[in-house]
């Protein structure tokens, strides 16, 4: 007997990527209805039936609504039939604050991973902010969880859109991803040291390396108020560099962050579609496809 295919819950702002990623895994698209009552409360509404195994698409940037959301999808999910439940997260939130820097703070990735833990068997996420903590499974404890990098698909584009570039990551945590991002075409990298001041405050070294007459290409995992990157492509610049684009997996850009990168002089700004925005230039489906297919397999 074949086996029913699996369902692809989603929400409304996240269409365009939920018919990409059901397309290219062979999901049932299981659309979400959202009521907001007048007082702020949300009702969902989920299909009447599901089957055994159910993905979730919810990508968690502004994620503080969208978890409550969650709860209330996995439940139900549950009571209407799902046996397996598949979070894809492409981008995963409160990754950042792993520990208690100074006491009495709460340590939210451990918080919010145990949350996402109870409520779904598997997750998939892009890129996934993990610093301090070994493997994706440490920080949400579900029996499968799987992160890709984006960072091929990164250094695809920026081979399609520069010749000879020289990839810079503005801090030593972007190294795996620029490492990764540079083996893969032949390019030259290094990165920065990153002293954060404060939420909008960065203090940056550039490596050193000549930087003169090169163009460089700024690679990191995500871009918030897009103070890192600008602090970086402008002393890049005031080094020499010839040109300065961005690359990021998640394009978060808050307020008015990319107005500053471009004020900063970055001429051009791509990003995968992990957060839909104007600067997506490359799309994770496939990548997203490749991971449920593993997840599947060892079902
Ligand atoms: C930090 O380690 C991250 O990789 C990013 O560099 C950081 O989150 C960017 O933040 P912002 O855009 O606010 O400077």
């Amino acid at each position: 007997m074949p086996r029913i295919k699996p369902a692809l819950l989603f929400f409304e702002n996240e269409q365009a990527s939920a018919e990409r990623l059901a397309d290219a895994a062979n999901l049932n698209l299981a659309r979400i209805e959202r009521h907001r009552f007048p007082d702020g409360e949300i009702k969902l509404k989920l299909p009447d039936k599901l089957p055994d195994r159910v993905v979730v698409l919810r990508s968690l940037h502004q994620p503080n609504e969208k978890l409550i959301e969650l709860l209330l999808t996995c439940q139900t999910a549950r009571q209407l039939g799902a046996k397996h439940l598949l979070l894809v997260a492409p981008y995963l939130a409160y990754m950042r604050q792993d520990m208690a820097f100074i006491s009495g703070e709460a340590i939210s990735q451990q918080i919010i991973g145990e949350f996402m833990a109870q409520l779904v068997d598997a997750i998939i996420t892009v890129d996934p902010h993990l610093h301090r903590v070994k493997s994706l499974q440490q920080a949400i404890p579900v029996a499968q969880a799987l992160a890709i990098s984006a960072a091929p698909l990164l250094s695809d584009v920026i081979a399609e859109r520069r010749t000879n570039p020289l990839l810079i990551g503005p801090d030593e945590e972007s190294l795996q991803w620029v490492s990764q991002a540079a083996s893969r075409h032949h390019f030259e990298f290094s990165v920065c040291r990153k002293i954060r001041l404060g939420d909008h405050s960065v203090h940056i070294e550039l490596p050193p390396i000549s930087v003169a007459r090169h163009h460089v290409v700024l690679v990191d995992d995500v871009a918030s108020t897009g103070q890192t990157l600008a602090s970086t492509a402008q002393l890049l610049l005031g080094a020499g560099a010839k040109s300065v684009a961005v690359a990021v997996t998640h394009a978060l850009f808050a307020q008015d962050a990319i107005q500053k990168i471009q004020r900063a002089g970055v001429q051009d700004i791509w990003s995968t579609d992990s957060i839909p925005h104007a600067s997506n230039v490359i799309y994770l489906a496939a990548s997203l496809a490749e991971a449920i297919a593993k997840i599947y397999g060892e079902l």
